[in-house]
């Protein structure tokens, strides 16, 4: 099946159009509880905010994550020994590690110093994830 999937004409390019697509909602959606957790648009109430941007982010991670991982089957071998794609695959562990923590802490409700750094090493997370998925390609 992965082998069909590499060599079709227009099935990888469109898994790469769902990732981007997906890599899109979580970036946006998570750029958008950041602003707010940093004090843009205190008008916004941050729970309804946040229901929506994080649930809009997980379905934008999912969408990443299943065409990722079908990506990954055509080329499973030569990715496992390309280290832009290992240092990405930590980087998103240390992404989840990190929204743990700023969940388990109720920072969304504290909205205090420590939430601001948590969601300021998201973002930083989150873009180092894309630089690397941008660069795997050209190691
Ligand atoms: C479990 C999650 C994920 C897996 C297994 C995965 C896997 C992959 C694979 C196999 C590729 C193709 C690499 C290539 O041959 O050039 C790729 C490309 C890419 N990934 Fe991911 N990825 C995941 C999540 C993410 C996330 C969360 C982001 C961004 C925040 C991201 C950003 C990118 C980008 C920008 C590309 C390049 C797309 C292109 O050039 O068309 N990936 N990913």
């Amino acid at each position: 099946m992965f082998a069909a999937l590499g060599s079709h004409a227009w099935a990888y390019p469109m898994l790469e159009v769902a990732h981007l697509l997906g890599v899109a909602l979580l970036l946006g959606n998570l750029a958008l509880l950041e602003l707010r957790v940093w004090g843009w648009g205190r008008a916004l109430p941050v729970e309804p905010l946040a229901q929506l941007s994080l649930g809009l982010a997980v379905v934008g991670f999912g969408l990443a994550g299943i065409s990722g991982l079908l990506m990954f089957g055509t080329q499973a071998g030569e990715l496992l020994a390309n280290r832009v794609f290992t240092a990405k695959m930590v980087l998103i562990m240390l992404a989840g590690c990190n929204a743990g923590w700023f969940h388990a802490r109720r920072s969304l409700h504290l909205l205090d110093a420590t939430a601001r750094v948590q969601m300021l090493l998201s973002t930083a997370l989150w873009l180092l994830v894309l630089t690397c998925g941008r660069w795997i390609g050209y190691v």
